[in-house]
């Protein structure tokens, strides 16, 4: 038992991100149900699907499970009402002000969790009142901090900052990289890639087996202006970086990224005009696994990475 298995009573330290457009019940479900902690990804979803999901996935599991939403998407009221008539226990919220919400939330008896890219906004988030914080490095999939801090620099320096639960997130894919993070002084990993590439993911067949092939050095960090986010390097992106070259507006911007180009990329699979995100640590992830195979290796490979380190 460590503070964040006993904070969510779950067996492994092991938190599968929310991810829009991958992480539904089935996903979460799965997680949980291999004695982690799934969230189902509130980002991509309409009020109506949202709960959907969550009834579903309580239908599907009897172990604990939550909710991501990030505080940039709209509906967010609607959300946590959903959220809180259907009993949801956990919610990770990421992307926004964690004192929106947080106080209100925990008077209604739920766990909060935010998520951040710096020292600065984990304090916060710990002044907040939050019971645990996601500190995510550069390497991470998804949207991402502004200033570039990996996960090896932030998490020590987030760990010296506050005395909350820390969860590391950003380029941990394998048992040993869990154990890194741990001994960096993380309490618990957040895994998004990882779990992106699985069976139970909701993301298309395209994607996944896109993320089987991603190599080192495949991803990079763009839109800046906008919301930073990693993104496989295909078309769409390098229709971003051309665009670049041309002194770009905000307006520019938004108007190439447009609307749906997620979806279109994650969910429908369109490898060329859709934005795949995904994590630096795809270059490490080699198949498309279920999810209880994917918790049972990475337990085993911490476990024997743990008793290994007398070499070092
Ligand atoms: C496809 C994808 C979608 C994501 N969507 C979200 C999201 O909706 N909300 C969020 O807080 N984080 C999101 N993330 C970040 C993950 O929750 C997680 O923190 C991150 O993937 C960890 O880094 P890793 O990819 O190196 O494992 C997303 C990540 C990926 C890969």
């Amino acid at each position: 038992m460590n503070r964040i298995t006993q904070l969510f009573n779950i067996k492994y330290p092991i938190i599968q991100g929310g991810m829009i457009w991958n992480s539904g019940y089935k996903l979460a479900s799965a997680v949980s149900n291999s004695g982690g902690l799934g969230l189902i990804g509130a980002g991509s979803m309409y009020p109506d699907v949202l709960r959907e999901h969550i009834q579903k996935c309580k239908w599907a599991t009897d172990k604990p499970f939550g909710v991501n939403i990030p505080m940039l998407y709209p509906n967010i009221e609607e959300i946590i009402q959903i959220i809180i008539e259907e009993g949801v226990k956990i919610v990770f919220t990421s992307a926004g002000n964690p004192k929106t919400w947080t106080s209100f939330l925990k008077e209604k008896g739920i766990i909060v969790v935010h998520v951040v890219s710096s020292s600065k906004f984990a304090l916060k988030a710990q002044e907040a009142g939050v019971h645990a914080v996601v500190a995510e490095g550069f390497e991470a999939g998804g949207h991402n901090g502004r200033e570039e801090t990996t996960t090896l620099t932030l998490i020590p320096m987030v760990k010296e900052n506050i005395s909350i639960p820390l969860i590391a997130a950003g380029g941990i894919a394998t048992g040993r990289g869990m154990l890194a993070a741990m001994i960096l002084g993380a309490d618990g990993v957040q895994m998004g890639s990882r779990f992106a590439a699985s069976i139970e993911s909701s993301a298309h067949d395209n994607f996944k087996k896109t993320i089987v092939e991603t190599r080192e050095g495949d991803t990079q960090l763009t839109l800046k202006e906008l919301a930073p986010v990693r993104l496989i390097k295909n078309k769409f992106y390098n229709d971003v970086q051309e665009l670049y070259t041309k002194c770009p507006s905000k307006e520019d911007l938004e108007n190439l990224l447009g609307k749906r180009r997620a979806k279109r990329g994650m969910f429908e699979g369109d490898l060329i005009e859709g934005e795949l995100e995904i994590g630096q640590i795809a270059g490490l992830i080699h198949n498309i696994q279920p999810v209880d195979v994917i918790v049972k290796e990475i337990i085993a490979e911490f476990e024997l990475a743990k008793s290994d380190i007398s070499r070092i």
